[in-house]
């Protein structure tokens, strides 16, 4: 091995062994095996290695599929001729194993594909979107869900997803806030780190590890105005400290391939900046593993008029660290021609070649290409039930109760006459989410087959639409309020459709849409209690009826269960314990907008003048802010303690705090550890969530949790890019949200002081 090669190869060890995933070790004749055929390929031969194309042995109509080879047929020839290396979006061992065989058995240097596929949150079992279960603030929940869905895309022929999103989502407009964990990057960090321990397992080289592909890097969900695709303006700074980290959590825990975005940041398409993809991403963050394109996104470089036609993107791409191109066909067009001319180093593509073949080979794919490819396992480890009541149990946790005037639970033994109303009453179109392009249409369990399995005389239940999801119905209203009347209490499904959050779904507004909004109105002038069941993919900005009904639920898209999960809170067998990764704000015109913002030389409490930063329509605060979440219980927090209010730079501070279950059910609560640096070089949030801590606690009980902080939780990037802190004030809280809580302060003294 070169020196080079070590280096590469020991990154990949060194990062799985450093977080807690076993030694990859490779065998040395292993790696001579790839040496020997980087030796042995065609230019050709290395740019198919390098390109992705859609599956067409066992097509499943997938997002946007304009582009590629669309038949068995022709992929088919490609294969044999070695001009592709992986398949996406495909599911199915038969059509995998068809294909494997070509390319192991006919090409002639019979190396495996890669089959990849888009499993965001689920294969068959739809668990929640990504969204909701941030909802849980329970990494371990994400991992559990995300291996849950890692042994039924393996078993379906799969090698890798492309997921988990990483992108901090700052701006509701944004179509795929859905895809992530939300506004907030510690926990965006803590959640992707956990689904990629979840989807990969302990041993990569087992059938059931699902290879993760952290996406969109980097920056995605800071594009301008929520405008998806669009530009990213930012400073290296905010780069840094907002938006890298969830990747570099995700490195962490052995995230082996990363996808560059299609936005382009400060004027450089993500696709061909190679400061990002190579100088930050490589030499920075020693990220190891090979970078996919996103789906033709090297094509897309003449769109953005970086790049003059199809081979200047192709040279751009793969000179920026772009390894595996997808979809486009473009690397296996202009890359030999490219090499030839010397318009790209011979070494520039064997290096990518080598990234991508030492992933296969982590993978075991070399010694077992029929790995994942298992009848038997496709037989019975999907859809399982196991896998189904993780399924509600992961939904029930995502629900989020925002407000609650005592109506809820619902005590089905008190036979009260319910009307549901809205489009998502019996809708099973709706339930799975967007990205869930595997799951099977209609089994997923709507709300009124979820309540009426729950309630012990189901003809208490009365269903009527009222309207269409983003239009009226006939007399729908009218109707609505009928049923209203003759009910005693009255639960409102309304909200997005599952197409209108996702890729390619901004909205100028995050409102609920107009015949909704307006059969919601009717129904609150009847005067019943209303119940509000938000379907969603974003925060929304709630009006009228809906923000003043009696009690609200977030549930966003809860996949395969969300009936039962929604009757499981209802009538109080799940008590809420949701808490919301997004603010919801009073209005649209808020946007972008997260708890994280800097508080101006006129901040909104200050009332020594009129003149503040704020709307003339509504101040800059939440309606319910990030971390809010109620439960049927109370619980209160006392005794806020620190072990010292002095924190040496290399100390460590233990702060503690008592949470009591002041209510009378049981229930679980999440204290967060929020800080506020006072004053600093770079101006500096006026909260950042730094920890956080799940307790279940009985009626009447009290546990004492303990938080550690130290120098590093303090740390900001200062001018300049460099990650600093900086001696001097903080505050803390610990609440129950990211507004109020128990405050106090620490101070960090500078290194020179000596000990007491
Ligand atoms: C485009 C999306 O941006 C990306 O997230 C996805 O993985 C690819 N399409 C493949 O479907």
């Amino acid at each position: 091995m070169t020196m080079h090669r070590r280096a590469v190869l020991s990154g990949i060890l060194g990062g799985a062994a450093a977080f807690g995933l076993p030694r990859i070790t490779f065998a040395a004749g292993e790696v001579q095996r790839v040496d020997d055929l980087i030796a042995r390929m065609t230019i050709e031969e290395k740019a198919g290695q390098m390109t992705c194309l859609a599956d067409a042995f066992r097509p499943f109509n997938p997002p946007n599929p304009q582009a590629g080879i669309q038949d068995e047929k022709r992929l088919s020839e490609e294969i044999r001729k070695g001009r592709v290396g992986c398949l996406f979006n495909g599911i199915g061992v038969a059509g995998a194993r068809r294909a494997q065989e070509l390319a192991v058995k006919e090409s002639r240097l019979g190396i495996p594909l890669l089959f990849a596929g888009d499993v965001i949150h689920g294969l068959k079992t739809i668990f929640p979107v990504p969204l909701a279960e941030a909802s849980s603030f329970d990494p371990e929940l994400a991992r559990s869900t995300a291996r849950a869905m890692a042994v039924e895309a393996t078993a379906a022929g799969l090698h890798l997803t492309f997921a988990p999103m990483a992108d901090v989502a700052r701006d509701q407009r944004w179509g795929r806030v859905v895809e992530g964990s939300g506004e907030d990057v510690t926990l965006t960090a803590l959640l992707s780190a956990a689904r990629v321990h979840g989807f990969q397992g302990r041993d990569l080289r087992r059938a059931d590890s699902l290879l993760a592909c952290p996406k969109h890097f980097a920056a995605y969900g800071a594009v301008a105005g929520g405008l998806e695709y669009g530009s990213v303006d930012i400073s290296d700074e905010t780069l840094r400290e907002t938006h890298l980290p969830p990747f570099a959590a995700s490195f962490a825990a052995g995230a082996l391939t990363t996808m560059a975005a299609f936005s382009e940041i400060n004027g450089v398409p993500a696709t061909a900046d190679r400061a990002l993809l190579t100088d930050t991403l490589r030499g920075e963050m020693e990220f190891r593993g090979f970078v996919f394109s996103d789906y033709t996104a090297d094509e897309e470089l003449i769109a953005h008029g970086y790049a003059e036609d199809e081979r200047d993107a192709a040279r751009l791409a793969v000179l920026a660290g772009v390894d595996m191109s997808m979809q486009s066909g473009l690397y296996i067009r202009y890359l030999p021609e490219l090499v030839k001319s010397g318009a790209v180093p011979m070494g520039t593509v064997d290096v990518a070649v080598r990234r991508i073949l030492y992933v296969k080979l982590a993978m075991g794919l070399f010694d077992n290409p029929w790995r994942s490819l298992d009848e038997e396992a496709e037989r019975t480890r999907i859809a399982t039930p196991a896998h189904r009541a993780l399924a509600r149990d992961a939904a029930g946790r995502s629900i989020v109760l925002l407000k609650n005037s005592g109506v809820l639970p619902i005590d089905p033994s008190q036979g009260q006459k319910i009307a549901l109303i809205g489009p998502f009453g019996e809708d099973r179109d709706n339930v799975y989410g967007p990205w869930a392009f595997y799951g099977d249409p209609g089994k997923g369990v709507d709300l009124a087959t979820g309540l009426r399995a729950a309630l012990p005389d189901a003809a208490k239940l009365a269903v009527e639409p009222g309207c269409g999801m983003d239009g009226p119905i006939d007399g729908g209203i009218a109707r609505a309020v009928e049923i209203a009347k003759s009910a005693d209490i009255v639960l409102l499904a309304i909200g997005e459709s599952q197409t209108m959050s996702g890729e390619a779904q901004s909205r100028t507004t995050i409102e609920i849409p107009a015949a909704q909004q307006a059969l919601a109105d009717a129904i609150g002038a009847t005067g019943k209690p209303v119940v509000v069941l938000l379907r969603h993919g974003r925060a929304l900005a709630l009006h009228g009826s809906v923000a003043d009904a009696q009690a609200i639920l977030a549930t966003w898209f809860l996949g395969s269960e969300s009936g039962h999960a929604v009757a499981d809170v209802l009538f109080g067998t799940v008590n809420p314990s949701g808490k919301l990764p997004v603010s919801f704000p009073w209005e649209s015109g808020q946007e972008p907008f997260f708890y994280d913002r800097k508080s101006t030389g006129r901040p909104v409490v200050d009332n020594r003048t009129e003149y503040r930063a704020r709307y003339t329509t509504t101040d800059n605060s939440a309606r319910f802010p990030f971390g809010h979440g109620l439960s049927y219980t109370e619980f209160v927090l006392d005794n806020l303690k620190l072990s010292d209010s002095a924190m040496r730079w290399d100390d460590t501070v233990e702060i503690s705090v008592r949470i009591t279950n002041k209510g009378s059910r049981r229930g679980s609560e999440v204290a967060q550890l929020y800080i506020r640096d006072r004053v600093a070089s770079r101006t500096r949030p006026i909260r950042e969530l730094k920890a956080m801590q799940r307790v279940s606690l009985s009626p009447g009980e009290s546990r004492t949790i303990h938080f550690s902080l130290i120098r590093k939780d303090l740390e900001f990037i200062g001018q300049g890019s460099k990650r600093i802190a900086e001696p001097g004030m903080f505050d803390i809280w610990v609440g129950q949200s990211s507004t109020g809580g128990l405050h106090t302060q620490i101070e960090l003294y500078a290194a020179a002081l000596p000990k007491n």
